[in-house]
């Protein structure tokens, strides 16, 4: 089986491909991250394997158009989450990450990078028609699409993302005769994080220890 991952990053679905015994196809925008995921397969997994898989240095929106339709038999990926690691506003996101030495966002100002996009409702046009329905273009009919993704804040407003790229992406035409059908969302636990009293004890401002991964179907239109 061929898995397609379009922000392919650091590789955790190229390596979770190589240790099931499938081959994976990473796009992934960022020359660091693309080489750190060919090394993560060398080391984590055995020298040599990266040579197994394809890892594309590119942006998505470019790469996806030169997929033969219906040539890859699962599509998973975990989108930017908006602008969300570029915000000043997220003081804790933040600090810890500059504690720990880690990047505070995945590219500082390139165009092509769809963290850029400063318009939340942009941004979810542009990531379900540019990448997501060119990945379920590639996707055979009948496979499955999932996406893992988290609800954010954005200064004081609650963003629900997960629910609205269902909303975008549910019934959404995959422009070969297809249509991707939201099969089930299943919530991954994050338990080993703290919990924080934000707000208390004026205002109720969740923690987010979960993520979603919304599942989707690509299926032939009746
Ligand atoms: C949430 S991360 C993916 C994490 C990934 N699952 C991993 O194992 O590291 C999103 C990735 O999308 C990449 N990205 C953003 N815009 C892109 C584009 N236009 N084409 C390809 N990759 C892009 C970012 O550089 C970032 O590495």
């Amino acid at each position: 089986m061929v898995v397609l991952d379009p922000f392919g990053g650091v590789g955790s679905t190229a390596k979770a491909a190589a240790v099931t015994g499938r081959k994976s196809i990473s796009i992934e925008l960022q020359k660091h991250w693309n080489e750190l995921a060919i090394e993560r397969l060398e080391t984590e997994v055995a020298p040599g394997d990266s040579s197994k898989h394809t890892f594309i240095n590119d942006d998505s929106r470019e790469a996806l158009l030169k997929f033969e339709p219906e040539s890859v038999d699962f599509v998973i990926t975990s989108p930017p989450y908006w602008s969300i690691l570029n915000k000043k506003a997220d003081h804790k996101v933040k600090q810890e990450r500059l504690a720990n030495d880690l990047a505070t966002n995945y590219s500082d100002s390139d165009p092509k990078d769809l963290a850029n996009i400063a318009d939340y409702s942009t941004f979810l046009k542009v990531l379900a028609s540019d990448f997501i329905v060119p990945s379920a273009r590639a996707l055979k009919s009948g496979k499955y699409l999932c996406m893992i993704v988290s609800d954010f804040r954005n200064k004081s407003k609650f963003v629900s993302f997960h629910s609205d790229l269902i909303q975008e992406l549910d019934n959404a035409n995959t422009e070969d005769g297809a249509t991707l059908a939201l099969q089930g969302v299943k919530v991954l636990l994050q338990n080993h994080k703290s919990l924080l009293p934000y707000g208390y004890p004026f205002a109720y401002v969740e923690n987010i220890h979960h993520q979603y991964i919304l599942i989707f179907r690509k299926v032939a239109k009746p």
